[in-house]
């Protein structure tokens, strides 16, 4: 486990860390020795403002959707931005749910945190100013399609276990094809939280985390670990201490919906849920979490396998190219790498700081309700 004194602080990347390869990359690009600190600077204050943006879409969501604090009916976002963005008005319904927000007194994990991002004064206000900002934000993914929507936009904590599928068909591919593969030291990249999404909220479930206890339950099935240490990074402080808490609390709960899918997907979740209700100690125990920026920090440790699902795609192609290059360097020799990013550029990246492409494939899900729903993975290796 991560403990306080036994490991080295994150070290923020240095322009001599990366290779030739990717230092070339970033001069055309038109970041180099004299300027690599002041970038670097600039993505730390980018992060935070997305970041405190992103609290504020969860916070507005939740305000949405929430039945906790009224008995309003909900309302769902994307058919509010559209309304307001084509009206510029916030609607009666929306004014009376902020209302009956800011002036509840109950106490609920939700509740007690999404007050804590209120400012003391003016808190209808901020809800105000909030809502139109990410209002904005959602109707230029659901009706503009901005392109690179996800690159800019706040950072989201959203998490389903779903996440896990294309990662455990990928452990598996790697397990048919490396028998006796084993791993010990596992690192997962922003597991997330699942708080309040941008639609189906459901409340009755407190807030949680589970792709680190997922990815560990997944190895041992899989027979590719035992007690697999699972060591999370992320950047959101109420992941971290989600993650850092959960061990000590009694049941060890974890709830889950299972969503519908393909028959095979489903069976799936249903195996999973089984085993994760409750975690069991030894995995709880196992798993922990440092606050750490994936674009410009690394650790000075080495993991068997690296994990980033629907991470990488909240950053742009310079962002990317740095994430990759402190990933790489917290690999051992032969270690693998799998993410679900399919972005084109990404090859020339993993090729700039040394990981070889193993597999990627996409994983279908389900019909959806429009259009059949596929996830992705891609695993690589450190030469
Ligand atoms: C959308 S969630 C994905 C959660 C989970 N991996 C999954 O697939 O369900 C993205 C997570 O990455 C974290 N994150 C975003 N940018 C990050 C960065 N630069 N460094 C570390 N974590 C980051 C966010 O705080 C969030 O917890």
């Amino acid at each position: 486990m991560f403990l306080a004194c036994a490991e080295p602080p994150a070290q923020t990347v240095q322009y001599s860390d990366l290779t030739p390869a990717v230092q070339r990359m970033l001069q055309s690009a038109g970041i180099d020795t004299g300027n690599f600190a002041d970038h670097i600077a600039g993505i730390e204050r980018k992060t935070a403002e997305r970041e405190r943006e992103g609290e504020n879409d969860h916070l507005i969501f939740y305000v949405l959707q929430s039945k906790e604090f009224t008995k309003s009916a909900r309302l769902e976002p994307a058919l509010c931005a559209k309304q307001y963005v084509e009206s510029g008005t916030i609607p009666r319904t929306v004014q009376t749910r902020m209302k009956q927000f800011a002036a509840t007194t109950l106490d609920t994990g939700r509740l007690t945190y999404f007050r804590s991002l209120l400012p003391r004064e003016n808190s209808l206000a901020h809800l105000r100013r909030e809502y139109a900002r990410a209002m904005q934000s959602l109707y230029a993914k659901e009706f503009a399609a901005k392109p690179r929507y996800y690159q800019s936009r706040g950072h989201s904590t959203d998490t389903r276990i779903t996440a896990n599928y294309a990662l455990w068909t990928a452990l598996s591919v790697l397990k048919a094809s490396q028998p006796g593969l084993k791993f010990q030291r596992v690192l997962i990249v922003g597991p997330g939280m699942d708080i309040a999404p941008r639609t189906g909220l459901v409340d009755r479930y407190p807030p949680q985390s589970h792709q680190p206890y997922a990815v560990a339950q997944i190895l041992r099935d899989l027979s590719l670990s035992e007690t697999p240490r699972i060591e999370c990074v992320d950047i959101n402080d109420r992941v971290i201490q989600f993650i850092r808490n959960f061990a000590h609390q009694s049941g060890l709960r974890l709830d889950f919906q299972v969503s519908p899918g393909d028959p095979e997907y489903e069976n799936w979740e249903r195996n999973l849920m089984s085993k994760l209700a409750p975690v069991p100690r030894e995995i709880a125990e196992a798993v922990s979490a440092e606050k750490l920026n994936i674009i410009t920090q690394r650790l000075n440790s080495k993991y068997d396998l690296v994990v980033a699902t629907n991470v990488l795609l909240y950053f742009d192609d310079t962002e990317l190219l740095l994430a990759i290059s402190n990933i790489e360097s917290m690999l051992r020799a032969g270690g693998y790498f799998i993410h679900n990013e399919l972005r084109g550029a990404i090859d020339l990246d993993m090729a700039a700081v040394g990981l070889a492409p193993v597999q990627a494939r996409t994983v279908k899900i389900g019909e959806g309700t429009k259009a059949p729903l596929y996830d992705a993975f891609a695993i690589y290796r450190k030469k």
